[in-house]
């Protein structure tokens, strides 16, 4: 199924390198709109081109549809523009929340994607699996606006699936985990279609939001949200039964007696008692999702399961899901990328989806 080689090119929006020509290829997209980051995967020879932006856009305070700039443009605005322009995220938990911020985020990842000045035919864009018929045609309408000729929305799970070579097709059951910023996405696909879905709206932000807080109490210091973002991604860890090294990083914050800069410690213990809760829920989403299977999918599910998104990068995910759930699992090596990768397969080739899985991956 997965029909190209990942070129893993991530060059964060860069103008694109001359891609190969290949009739029916060059004119389509795949894109992962996330809650964090929006991955732009282009189809090229038998590889893609691999971009991504972050899924900000800079607004004005008193007219949040007015967008003056979208991705690292307007992160780069934030501090050091007036007062009354904001930089914000379009999504929220996975989820379109502002139309007008939304469609000017995909009309960058449109104009990203065909730097070289050719049209766009097919754009197939992966949203969360639980969205609603009100949500798929927003984003299809959206993207419609932004300049794409034929939309496809499908499952982000679905999505991940295909782009990180798991066997849709085969009737044993196969299961997707992908953790990214704004949720949590539990998939079980077989025969190519949806068997079961749970979104759990917990992800790698709410572990940056509680590592603020639990900072604040320990060491009654503030830390800013970047500051939790980046000592999460250098000693993260989630609690499990493997002896797994316990890091530290030097972190600077605001002392909330004396209001001078204050250095702390935060050691990889702190990151995993702040993921646990989400843990908490994302294993509660699993076994729910397990509980429904049959034993002939729950053996497919024990062979073929895969995380995916950014926060699958945490250490101990394999080990906790194993002690909770007796569930072997494999972290994909590039769990950033394969949900747009898959999408862009799909846009390349419509028939990596069979017209009637295609009718079960949008439900
Ligand atoms: N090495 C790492 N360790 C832990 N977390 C990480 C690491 N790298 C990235 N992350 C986290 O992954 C998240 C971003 O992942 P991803 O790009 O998959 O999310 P997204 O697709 O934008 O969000 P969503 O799918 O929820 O809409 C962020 O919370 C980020 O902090
Ligand atoms: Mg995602």
């Amino acid at each position: 199924m997965n029909i190209f080689k990942s070129k893993d090119k991530n060059n964060k929006g860069k103008k694109a390198p001359e891609p190969k020509k290949k009739k029916g290829m060059n004119n389509s997209l795949g894109i992962d709109l996330g809650t964090l980051n929006t991955v732009i995967a282009k189809p090229s020879g038998d590889k893609f081109d691999l971009y991504q932006i972050p899924s900000v856009v800079a607004i004005k305070k008193e007219d949040p549809t007015a967008v003056l700039a979208v991705g690292e443009e307007a992160k780069l605005m934030l501090g050091r523009t007036p007062e009354d322009i904001v930089a914000v995220r379009p999504l929220k938990k996975g989820v379109i929340e502002s139309k007008a911020q939304a469609k000017a985020l995909l009309s960058k990842a449109i104009e990203i994607g065909t730097s070289n000045g050719e049209t766009i035919g097919r754009v197939v864009i992966g949203i969360p699996g639980d969205a609603s018929e009100v949500e798929k045609s927003a984003a299809e309408e959206i993207t419609k606006k932004a300049g794409a000729d034929f939309v496809l929305v499908i499952s982000e799970g679905l999505s991940a699936a295909i782009g990180a070579g798991l066997p849709i097709a085969e009737p044993d059951g196969t299961m997707v985990i992908d953790i990214g910023a704004g949720s949590t996405d539990l998939v079980v696909i077989s025969l190519g279609g949806i068997t079961d879905i749970k979104t759990v709206r917990r992800g790698g932000d709410d572990i940056d939001n509680n590592i603020v807080d639990i900072v604040k109490k320990r060491f009654n210091v503030k830390i800013g949200i970047h500051a939790a973002e980046t000592s999460k991604i250098s000693v993260g860890m989630i609690h499990c039964s493997e002896n797994l090294e316990n890091q530290s990083i030097e972190v600077i914050g605001k002392s909330i007696d004396t209001h001078k800069p204050k250095k702390i410690i935060i050691d990889s213990m702190l990151i995993a008692d702040a993921a646990e809760p989400i843990m908490k829920e994302v294993v509660e989403g699993l076994d729910e999702v397990l509980e429904k299977l049959t034993p002939e999918l729950i053996a497919g599910v024990y062979n073929n399961t895969v995380a995916v998104g950014g926060s699958s990068r945490l250490r101990g995910l394999k080990e906790r899901i194993c002690d909770d759930l007796s569930i072997p699992i494999t972290i994909n090596d590039d769990p950033m990328t394969v949900v747009a990768k898959g999408a862009a397969i799909v846009a390349a080739e419509p028939r990596a989806l069979e017209p009637e899985v295609r009718l079960k991956a949008m439900k």
